[in-house]
């Protein structure tokens, strides 16, 4: 009796844990989105605001209608992906590392309302 009760107090845990990664993995790494809040005031904080309309889009509205690949692939290439994603200008091209670009898309996407 006491293997079955450790038995099914593993499989509750790891249930628990699964679940857990699931959520994380829909609202996206934590540890990512907080680098992608210092990367966003350091690059992007004078023309966008997460939630209002600013000199571009607000964050909330992008993580609405895009992928996490349509803005990674914006933000390294405004000028040639402005056009896929219906714009006929473009924001000016911000140098990252392929790192902050992941940490900075991830926070674009943690605005997505459910
Ligand atoms: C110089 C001002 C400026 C800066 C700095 C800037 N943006 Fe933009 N961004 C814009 C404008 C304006 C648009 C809308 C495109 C247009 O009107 O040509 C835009 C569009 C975007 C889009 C695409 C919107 C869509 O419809 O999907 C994303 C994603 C984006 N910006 C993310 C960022 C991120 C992340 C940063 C910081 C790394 C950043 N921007 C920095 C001005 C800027």
């Amino acid at each position: 009796m006491r293997g079955l009760k450790w038995v099914l107090g593993f499989l509750t845990f790891s249930f628990f844990l699964w679940g857990g990664s699931l959520w994380a993995n829909e609202k996206g790494d934590p540890d990512l989105i907080r680098r992608g809040l210092e990367v966003f005031e350091e690059k992007c904080m004078g023309c966008h605001h997460p939630q209002y309309e600013a000199f571009g889009p607000p964050f909330s509205e992008i993580a609405r209608k895009r992928t996490i690949q349509e803005v990674m692939a914006y933000i390294q290439d405004p000028v040639g992906s402005a056009a896929s994603l219906g714009y006929k200008s473009s924001m000016t091209r911000i140098g990252l590392s392929p790192e902050d670009l992941r940490a900075v898309a991830s926070f674009v996407l943690s605005f997505r309302e459910k």
